[in-house]
């Protein structure tokens, strides 16, 4: 079935990798996490947002990621797979994700007061754990894409609160904000300015106070620039798309960041073979052919997160 994320975090935190969360809406995306993260032997999180859940439906989700675990123990693979909510909002929410069977929630508490993001975290830490599901908080808020200026509206995880939150709420992880955001516009960048580098100062003093204790990391795309470039040269549009660079990834997987999220990279991936297919077969009307390169392109960049920048693979 499906398994927690304790055990994963522990041994990422003490190996100095990261396990890779995956965020899916649809079946392609699925079959495409689970193929790579077999065929390199990784760990994984399976994550559902609020916007997979309106799309999708949850039921469907939730059975899908059930049928992703038969589909890996079929092909021989014994990784273990994670089911989470991504980004929940409310107690009510991750109530019904436990009850339901997801096997890990996160509740984001963290554009409320510090006082009630700790209350709310708690209830749903005491709920969770009585049916063996893991909690992920957060603390601090990252930059939304649409902001003009990053540095206005992100505010940076404050490192003198990271303990009291641990140790009050009693969560498994804590995601934190320093630096990255959600999407594929991460940073303003002005003509030949470069992507400033994530604030691993702030990183080093949340795990001197709590040391070993399992980190994630959002909004932690690359937005890679071939995917950027055949959008633009397919009819697309999507001038100053830019992510954290997978240097810096590197870096964090190797820290107590055990956990890094990855959704903007694989839709990029998608949209780019899509159009890419599209415009080279206008004969074609089969979404088999079209999502079929995606889907491929999707395990081929997947299996590269895993190996070259988590280093994830062969941890299972
Ligand atoms: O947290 C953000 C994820 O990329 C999910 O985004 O709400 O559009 O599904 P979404
Ligand atoms: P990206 O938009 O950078 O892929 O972040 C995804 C994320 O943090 C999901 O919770
Ligand atoms: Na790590
Ligand atoms: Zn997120």
């Amino acid at each position: 079935g499906l398994a927690n994320t304790r055990e994963m975090f522990k041994k990422a935190v003490g190996g100095g990798y990261a396990i890779p969360a995956y965020n899916f809406n649809n079946l392609e995306q699925l079959q495409a996490i689970i193929t790579a993260c077999a065929e390199t032997s990784s760990p994984v999180i399976v994550q559902v947002s609020k916007g997979a859940r309106d799309y999708a439906n949850e039921t469907m989700l939730r059975y899908m990621a059930l049928g992703a675990v038969r589909m890996a123990r079929e092909m021989g693979s014994n990784i273990p797979i994670a089911l989470h909510l991504d980004h929940g909002d409310s107690f009510e929410l991750c109530k019904s994700c436990v009850d339901s069977g997801f096997s890990s929630v996160m509740i984001d508490g963290s554009h409320l007061p510090y006082e009630e993001n700790v209350k709310l975290t708690r209830q749903v830490v005491e709920y969770a754990h009585q049916h063996d599901v893991t909690v992920e908080g957060e603390l601090g808020v990252l930059a939304g894409i649409e902001d003009e200026v990053q540095a206005e509206t992100s505010t940076y995880t404050k490192p003198e609160e990271v303990e009291d939150f641990v140790s009050k709420t009693g969560v498994d992880s804590l995601a934190i904000s320093i630096g990255t955001s959600h999407g594929a516009y991460k940073f303003k960048l002005k003509e030949g300015e470069e992507v400033p580098p994530l604030r691993f100062d702030i990183l080093e003093e949340i795990e001197r106070r709590i040391p070993g204790f399992p980190i994630v990391l959002h909004g932690a795309s690359s937005v890679l620039q071939e995917y950027v470039q055949l959008i633009n040269n397919y009819g697309g549009k999507m001038e100053g798309a830019v992510g954290v660079p997978e240097e810096q990834l590197r870096r964090a997987a190797a820290s107590a960041v055990c956990k890094i999220n990855i959704d903007s990279d694989g839709r990029l991936a998608v949209t780019a073979k899509v159009r890419e297919y599209l415009s080279q077969h206008p004969e074609e009307f089969d979404p088999r052919k079209y999502l079929g390169v995606a889907r491929k392109e999707l395990i081929k960049l997947i299996k590269h997160k895993n190996e070259t920048v988590l280093g994830s693979a062969g941890r299972a």
